[in-house]
């Protein structure tokens, strides 16, 4: 059976990933860190798309034995995959003098250790014959330095960067794309820190449903990687020619207003 992997099934725009792709009827493979709730959507899945092929195992991403433990259960049930939608990540918001060493580095793992790792074990396990797909959720703040969001940026920049030279090593044999999408009203928090946004995080926003959609036709047009949104595009291009240090000045004093904690 070829699966598509999904990391952060549960969440906000993982729970949209895995939507849309039971709608297509496509064998799932859900993780996450919660069993109770990888078992309740697995169900409530099997219940809604009759004849849907789910499958799931908890994994805490930032753990390596709890990864070895994950790639063993899917030696264990022959699992093969087709494509790896990573979107497991957090997005913590502050300034950075004000982190513990335990968000620093959960915030490093999940975002991009885990990522590469499970990269890495979808390879292992796939036919790369040019039909498949990694698929790894970046994030407009991966673009440029975020003073009080500097790690998360930085992060989502490595993740971006990685997905970009793997692409070039796999030309032919699979699909690799990085999108990169604006705000998206998730939890509760994110939808507070969009709201205090104003009129720009009206117009940055998409729905989570929009975002998957879009991000697996990326995938499928072999897109190197592409941000998700016309007014997230616009920006990316009018803010181009700004020079960093005013940019610096603009973001920081935004950012500075506004603060997120993922867990
Ligand atoms: N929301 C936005 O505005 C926005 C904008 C741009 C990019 N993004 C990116 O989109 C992705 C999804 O964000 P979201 O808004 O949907 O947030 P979310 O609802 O908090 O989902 C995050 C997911 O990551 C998983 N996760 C976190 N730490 C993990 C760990 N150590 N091991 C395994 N899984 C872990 C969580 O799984 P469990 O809790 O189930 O274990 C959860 O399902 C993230 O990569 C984020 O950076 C979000």
């Amino acid at each position: 059976m070829n699966y598509t992997l999904i990391t952060g099934a549960c969440g906000g725009l993982g729970s949209a990933f895995v939507t849309v792709l039971a709608g297509r009827g496509e064998p799932l493979f859900l993780t996450g860190r919660d069993e109770n709730k990888l078992s309740r959507l697995a169900e409530s899945l099997r219940a809604q798309f009759s004849g849907l092929a789910v499958e799931y195992f908890p994994c805490d991403l930032c753990d390596e034995r709890s990864r070895r433990r994950f790639f063993a259960y899917c030696d264990g049930v022959n699992a093969r995959f087709l494509r790896l939608v990573y979107v497991a990540g957090a997005d913590v918001q502050k300034g950075f003098e004000r982190y513990t060493e335990e968000k620093l580095v959960m915030q490093t793992r999940v975002n991009f250790e885990g990522a590469v790792s499970m990269i890495r074990a979808v390879m292992a396990r796939s036919d790369l014959d040019g039909k498949t797909e990694f698929l790894c959720v970046g994030s407009v703040s991966g673009i440029y330095p975020m003073p009080y969001f500097a790690l998360y940026s930085a992060t989502k920049r490595a993740l971006w960067q990685f997905c970009a030279g793997l692409r070039e090593e796999l030309k032919g044999r699979a699909k690799v794309t990085c999108v990169q999408p604006g705000a998206i009203p998730t939890r509760e928090d994110v939808k507070r820190s969009i709201a205090a946004q104003g009129l720009w995080g009206k117009l940055a926003a998409l729905p989570p449903e929009k975002v998957a959609a879009k991000s697996l036709k990326a995938v499928e047009k072999n897109r190197r990687s592409v941000v998700v949104g016309f007014w997230n595009k616009a920006m990316r291009i009018f803010t181009a020619p700004i020079p960093l240090s005013l940019k610096m000045k603009f973001i920081a004093a935004k950012w500075s207003k506004t603060e997120k904690d993922a867990f």
